[in-house]
């Protein structure tokens, strides 16, 4: 996959979408921004799903300028996209290391490889997760934390979605560095300007429809090295606040 091409479709109200084609490459990451119900998890799932003109937008979505048959999107989005929804949970009843030995075995990776999964995750949740941890029994930010881990190392797909990373209690910061490291496209839906920033782009939604697509300018870039201070105080103090300790 070299390119994943976004073709205007309409808003809530049948107006059409104005932008050009919008191509996206690996190694690219967008914030997808806009108010509550503006359609950003819409925009996302339209990727997910390569739709062809038949969801609600109308939006085309082309993988390297070509559209996918319909009796092969199941197939090829399952190889090319990793997607964290909103309130998303594992409903497997098996544990932590049986679960990533069956992933790594399936996608023919290194069988030592759930132990550097597992210490990855460990590195952006607070709450230790441990191999013989039931997978169904982690909190919601020790699932978000095991599937950002096994997103950056054991899958190969070269497009993930992110729907909403800061609600998890998980260190967003170094989720979003890790996923960043891996040569991978992300689009990461988001309600903060700290992780928008992270972005060189924004795609904003309003209506159902993308109205602006934004470069990252360089007043931003400064301003996103004082937001990234500010959330390393936030977090300082989060920890202490967990420990029960006096934060002043
Ligand atoms: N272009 C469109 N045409 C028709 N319906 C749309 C369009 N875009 C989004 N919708 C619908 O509008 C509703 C709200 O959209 P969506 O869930 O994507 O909002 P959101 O921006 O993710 O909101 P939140 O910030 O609350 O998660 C959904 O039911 C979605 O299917
Ligand atoms: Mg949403």
């Amino acid at each position: 996959m070299n390119t994943l091409t976004i073709l205007p479709g309409h808003a809530r109200d049948g107006a059409p979408e104005t932008f050009e084609a919008l191509s996206l490459k690996p190694g690219e990451i967008l914030a997808v921004v806009g108010n509550t119900g503006s359609g950003k998890s819409r925009l996302i799932k339209d990727i997910e799903q390569l739709v062809g003109r038949d969801s609600v937008t109308g939006r085309l979505i082309l993988l390297d300028g070509a559209r996918i048959a319909p009796a092969n999107r199941l197939l090829v989005s399952d190889r090319l996209v990793a997607h964290l929804s909103q309130n998303m949970r594992f409903v497997l009843d098996v544990t932590v290391a049986e679960f990533l030995r069956l992933h790594c075995l399936c996608r023919d990776k290194a069988a030592n490889l759930p132990a550097s999964v597992i210490a990855l995750a460990n590195t952006i949740t607070p709450e230790p997760i441990l191999p013989g941890n039931s997978l169904n029994l982690l909190s919601g930010g020790q699932s978000r934390a095991l599937m950002i881990a096994d997103i950056a190392m054991v899958c190969d797909s070269p497009i993930v979605l992110i729907d909403e990373l800061e609600n998890a209690g998980i260190d967003k910061k170094r989720a979003f560095g890790l996923l960043a490291d891996s040569g991978k496209l992300i689009l990461i839906v988001t309600h903060d300007p700290h992780t928008a920033l992270m972005a060189s782009r924004r795609i904003i939604l309003e209506g159902g429809a993308i109205v602006r697509i934004l470069e990252r300018s360089k007043e931003e870039a400064l301003l996103s090295g004082e937001l990234d201070r500010s959330y390393e105080r936030q977090r300082a103090l989060q920890q202490r606040m967990r420990k029960g300790e006096r934060l002043i």
